[in-house]
């Protein structure tokens, strides 16, 4: 099982079908899904078929979202890191989108800002970007404050999949230049 980064207290590796039950608890929760866009996913299948789908997306793309695990337990608490956007959104395509989502009993701890950090070493160290992206919707405070103590800055609003978003970015500059 490959192991893309490790920080104090986390393990970001490649998402595999073990993930399933977590990710049911995980896209099972109407408050994770607040600011998603999309649609709670309820059954073991469903979360079956988004592990295969980022699974395609390391096979096609050379990356996709990572699982998340906490070294203490050793339990899956949700998962963070780079996907490559293929489609054209706010101007730009084919770039290196940052994202993350945690179990709720897990947020409030810093383990979201810890693997976002992590997520943006790995992405400025292995690709040759220039810069690496976020997007969110407005009203997720959360959100903002993980990419913003990460080093990200709001750049405008633009419509995107018919919702008012907000877009983030970090060029390779700033990142050398943020506590990481
Ligand atoms: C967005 C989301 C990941 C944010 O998680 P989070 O736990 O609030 O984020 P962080 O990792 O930054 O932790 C936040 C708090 O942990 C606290 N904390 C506790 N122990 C800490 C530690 N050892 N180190 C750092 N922070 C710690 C901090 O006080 C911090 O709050 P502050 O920045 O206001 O001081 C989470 O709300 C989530 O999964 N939401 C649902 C999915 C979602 O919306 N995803 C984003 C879509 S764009």
């Amino acid at each position: 099982m490959k192991i893309f980064a490790e920080t104090p207290r986390l393990i970001l590796r490649e998402m595999t079908l073990a993930d399933a039950k977590g990710m049911l608890a995980l896209n099972s929760d109407p408050d994770v899904m607040r600011y998603i866009g999309t649609p709670v996913v309820t059954t073991i299948e469903d979360n079956i078929k988004g592990i295969e789908f980022v699974r395609q997306q390391y096979d096609e793309l050379g990356i996709g979202r990572l699982s998340v695990i906490l070294k203490e337990t050793n339990e899956f608490i949700g998962w963070s890191g780079l996907k490559r956007v293929t489609e054209t959104l706010n101007g730009q395509s084919n770039y290196l989108d940052l994202g993350y989502r945690f179990i709720q009993k897990y947020w409030g701890k810093g383990y979201a800002t810890e693997a976002a950090r992590a997520s943006l070493a790995y992405g400025f160290s292995t690709f040759d970007d220039a810069k690496i992206y976020a997007i969110i919707m407005p009203d997720n405070s959360s959100s903002r404050n993980v990419l913003e103590k990460s080093g990200l800055r709001y750049v405008n609003n633009f419509i995107g999949y018919d919702e008012d978003l907000a877009w983030y970015e970090i060029s390779r500059e700033e990142w050398i230049t943020t506590e990481h």
